[in-house]
């Protein structure tokens, strides 16, 4: 399956998914890394990995999201990516763009939803005396961080942590779920069905 990754800045759970698919028998292939920032530090790691990498900087578009959204959707079908990851994108996509995606387009978010939507989830997760937080692959919905669960990882958070101390632990499960997650997506073991994720695996 062709994948095709979106990022913003270092691309770290990016560079997680590239490793991942050079296993041989990883069921998806990196073929398209796009930035919305054209310093996004991802962009190099993934050339360096001698992937297609584009800039599709939102500022000249000036706030019009619908041909911002277009030219993503454009470069995206030119390399025939047929699945979307979203890794540290920090653009809000619109329903049509959601909707034409829909069931392809997935995302990871650093807590254990639907607790902690939206940002700084690290420091809210403190503030608020959580003893576990952690990460989540959802598909992407109109909703921002509220569509359908796929997969999710827990970590402990411990006496004396602070935000840095528990996103570095947050993101090195993350490395270790995302890839996780687009392997079920992409070999069609994961589904989304209406509103919920169908498994192959089930057990009744
Ligand atoms: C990750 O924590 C991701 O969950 C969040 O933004 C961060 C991106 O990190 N959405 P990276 O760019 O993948 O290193």
């Amino acid at each position: 399956r062709r994948v095709g990754v979106l990022i913003s800045g270092r691309g770290s759970n990016m560079e997680a998914l590239i490793e991942a698919a050079k296993g041989a028998d990883y069921p998806a292939d990196i073929v398209l890394v796009l930035a919305n920032q054209p310093d996004a530090g991802g962009l190099a790691t993934a050339a360096a990995q001698g992937i297609t990498t584009v800039v599709v900087d939102h500022r000249p578009f000036k706030g019009d999201r619908a041909a911002f959204e277009e030219a993503i959707d454009a470069r995206l079908r030119q390399e025939g990516v047929e699945f979307v990851c979203l890794a540290g994108f920090m653009r809000v996509l619109t329903p049509s763009f959601v909707t034409a995606w829909r069931g392809r387009l997935i995302n990871i978010h650093p807590s254990l939803l639907p607790a902690l939507p939206g940002l700084h989830t690290h420091e809210r997760a403190l503030a608020a005396g959580m003893r576990l937080h952690g990460c989540t692959v959802h598909f992407v919905s109109h909703e921002l961080d509220a569509g359908p669960i796929i997969a999710q990882a827990a970590v402990p958070v411990r006496f004396g942590d602070t935000a840095d101390t528990l996103a570095a632990r947050v993101l090195a499960a993350e490395h270790r779920l995302y890839p996780r997650a687009l392997a079920l997506v992409a070999a069609g073991r994961a589904t989304l069905a209406q509103d919920r994720v169908i498994y192959a695996d089930a057990q009744a």
